[in-house]
């Protein structure tokens, strides 16, 4: 586990360009090195301004797999579905081949199902039948209490270790999301948070004391590199 490496960036425009630049940097650096790359996406608002500046990229994107680190339990075209956000922002806007696309499936009756299939779709993908598999780039956002991707305090998701995918609960809004162990299982685990309303959570996912199960964002803790890209109003509470 390495030490995280914490960026205040002022405004969001420049949290925004420097996540940017880290991201091509990681995915290029991924291509030269075993000529693809694999990025598991965060939903939420925060990104909705990267996938847009990644999409004026020019990138080798037949070349590059995206994944998705949770989704919200709707159908493709619903409002709060994190493909569709990230299809309006970036994917409708690059020529990225349909197979490189890799969506968590929400049509299943059952969302345990569907996180079994994705987990399977996932141990193809990567060619990783028995071990947890290492993405390059998982971006990670957190919320007001603490959460990342679908990992929401003091629920059954935080628990699961022998699984890639669980089924997430957000007040009883049923999620899909990767687990812990897949998580940190990544080469770059990249968190970007912006706003003033995180600075509790941050503080206490940056204490020795807080609890992971009532800050799960603090569980993250990669075997590669974690970055926290914060904008000031974010990070000036860890700022001394
Ligand atoms: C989701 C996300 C979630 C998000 C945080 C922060 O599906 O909602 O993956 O983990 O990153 O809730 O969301 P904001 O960027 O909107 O603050």
């Amino acid at each position: 586990m390495s030490t995280p490496t914490v960026e205040i960036l002022g405004d969001v425009p420049t949290l925004i360009q420097r996540s940017l630049a880290l991201i091509v940097e990681k995915l290029q650096a991924a291509i030269a090195t075993h000529g693809k790359a694999t990025i598991a996406l965060s939903g939420g608002s925060t990104p909705k301004p990267l996938y847009e500046a990644i999409a004026q990229q020019n990138l080798p994107w037949d070349k590059i797999h995206v994944f998705w680190g949770d989704e919200r339990y709707v159908p493709a075209d619903h409002p709060d579905s994190n493909l569709n956000m990230t299809q309006k922002a970036w994917l409708s806007k690059v020529s990225i081949l349909a197979a490189n696309v890799h969506p968590m499936p929400t049509s299943e009756s059952d969302p345990a199902i569907a996180a079994q299939k994705y987990e399977q779709h996932l141990r193809q993908v990567l060619n990783s039948p028995n071990a947890v598999p290492a993405l390059d780039v998982i971006l990670l956002g957190m919320g007001d209490d603490g959460h990342t991707a679908s990992l929401f305090p003091r629920t059954e998701a935080l628990k699961v270790r022998d699984r890639l995918v669980a089924v997430g609960n957000k007040d009883g809004q049923v999620r899909l999301t990767f687990t812990v162990p897949l998580i940190n299982q990544a080469k770059d685990v990249i968190f970007l948070v912006a706003g003033s309303s995180k600075q509790n959570a941050l503080s206490q996912i940056f204490s020795p004391t807080a609890d992971p199960i009532d800050y799960p964002a603090k569980f993250i803790q990669p075997q590669g590199t974690l970055w926290w890209l914060l904008d000031e109003a974010a990070g000036e509470v860890l700022a001394c």
